[in-house]
């Protein structure tokens, strides 16, 4: 597998729509008692570039983390691997996540969430892929909708590899 070439989204166009959510992301949860809730690893960059453009900012920081990939195929089963310290009950929930797929992954920390009876209950995606949705899923404020891709970069991986990229870029065969 191989880069491609030019980036499908550039860097300077991630950091501009990163400024965009967060400018609507601070007006919506205003005054409120907010947790921002990080979908580890892969949504780490975008979290905190969005962390740092929230302002004002009422939002305490925490993470959660699911693992559901081997490669570029889902496995299907996906397990809680760590899960957040703050208390969410009867706060407002803004779960950010890398990419919407199939939806298995948003469907389990969704319920998970649910169980712990926030206020409420939002998404936040950076990338979002609709053609592959199994479980229906939508995201309350999404950077980028792309075709059926499998992308790295900005967090990102394909086995750990490219998280470390500024752009998203597609990875083709060789
Ligand atoms: P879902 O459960 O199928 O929606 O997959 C969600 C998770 O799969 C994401 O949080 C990513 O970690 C991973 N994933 C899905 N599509 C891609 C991709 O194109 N590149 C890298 N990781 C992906
Ligand atoms: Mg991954």
């Amino acid at each position: 597998m191989k880069l491609s070439s030019t980036p499908l989204i550039p860097a300077d166009a991630i950091q501009q729509r990163v400024l965009e959510l967060a400018r609507d992301i601070s007006m919506d949860y205003a005054q409120l008692d907010a947790v921002l809730l990080c979908v580890l690893k892969g949504a780490a960059p975008f979290t905190m570039d969005l962390f740092h453009a929230i302002d004002p900012n009422p939002f305490t920081l925490d993470f959660i983390r699911a693992q559901s990939y081997a490669g570029t195929a889902s496995s299907g089963a996906i397990t809680l691997r760590y899960t957040p310290d703050e208390v969410l009950t009867h706060r407002h929930v803004l779960l950010v996540e890398d990419i919407l797929d199939t939806g298995r992954t948003l469907d389990v920390l969704v319920k998970h969430i649910q169980a712990e009876n926030p206020a409420s209950l939002k998404i936040c995606t950076l990338l979002d892929k609709p053609l592959r949705r199994i479980i229906p899923a939508t995201a309350d404020y999404t950077g980028f909708t792309i075709d059926d891709h499998f992308v790295v970069g900005y967090g990102l991986d394909y086995n750990e590899q490219y998280r470390a990229l500024h752009a998203v870029y597609c990875l083709e065969e060789e």
